[in-house]
């Protein structure tokens, strides 16, 4: 049987994925966040799972306001990194994993969470800079992912519960799975972030503290944030928060922490790594 490895949560802030591509890592504005990441990269080369589902957003590089679909899991074998506005970011095309895919469509459709279904799906910094995060910059990423997509940018989004509850779900699909291997989720975006309006540049560090806290000695207490709550204390994209409560639905109640590192800021964004595993 199929077996949940552990669990990240990690901003996907595109400036990254431009520091890294364009080897600017030892650069005095960098220099301190790539420090930072060093454990986790570290923690990442040791611990290797076979597939990765990896839950962000698009941010309207595959869907527009066009379609928008609230849950979507791609389910072809590879996902082309997105042209983003200056041409694909050149890092490997992500391998897919259509038959675990399948099985989490089947599973979580069954379950009552109807997902929408992607056959071709380009995939933005959203994904590929949480995979830049983890494994930097190889020839080909080390992993198979699936990518689970979430509209978390048109009113009305999923709550921040149904998200937690969708993660539950997701642990029962990987568990019902008949081939031993070894699966982790991520859960990607936030921290507090606004990169428009009024408001733009808010960034609460009290609240991304909370909010990480919770994750690992209470869950549900970040179930129980509203669309406004996020709005007011994280900022209009600091909603992205809520796909962190994905990844820990799919945890088992208990979690140990394992690495936890906040910087402030990246671009205009607080940037957040936590990595969990099952502690039961
Ligand atoms: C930025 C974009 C994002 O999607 C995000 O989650 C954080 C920051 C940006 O454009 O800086
Ligand atoms: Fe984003």
């Amino acid at each position: 049987m199929a077996k949940v490895f552990s669990g990240m949560g990690t901003s996907h802030i595109p400036a990254v994925g431009a520091a890294i591509d364009h080897g600017k890592q030892g650069e005095d504005y960098w220099q301190g966040y790539f420090k930072g990441l060093e454990p986790a990269r570290a923690w990442h080369a040791q611990n290797r799972p076979d597939v990765v589902i990896i839950v962000y957003n698009d941010h309207a590089s595959a869907f527009s306001l066009e379609q928008i679909s609230t849950f979507t899991i791609g389910v072809s074998d590879k996902f082309l990194p997105a042209d983003e506005g200056y041409g694909p970011r050149k890092v490997p095309v992500v391998q897919g994993h259509p038959a675990l895919a399948w099985h989490l469509v089947e599973s979580l459709v069954l379950d009552e969470f109807d997902m929408a279904i992607s056959n071709n799906m380009p995939v933005d910094h959203g994904l590929t800079v949480p995979l830049s995060v983890a494994y930097d910059a190889p020839a080909e990423w080390p992993v198979k992912v699936i990518p689970l997509c979430v509209n978390v940018i048109q009113y009305p989004q999923p709550t921040a519960k149904r998200c937690h509850d969708l993660g539950v779900a997701i642990r029962k699909a990987i568990h019902s799975y008949g081939e031993d291997i070894n699966v982790s989720i991520w859960g990607t975006g936030g921290l507090s972030h606004q990169l428009q309006g009024e408001r733009a540049g808010v960034i609460n560090s009290d609240f991304d503290t909370v909010f990480m806290d919770n994750l690992v000695n209470d869950p549900i207490a970040n179930t129980k944030l509203t669309h406004a709550d996020f709005i007011r204390e994280a900022g209009s994209e600091g909603i992205e928060m809520i796909m962190w409560n994905i990844m820990r639905g799919a945890m088992a109640p208990k979690v140990e922490e394992l690495y936890r590192f906040y910087h402030v800021p990246v671009s205009n964004t607080a940037y957040g790594l936590q990595i969990l595993k099952d502690s039961e």
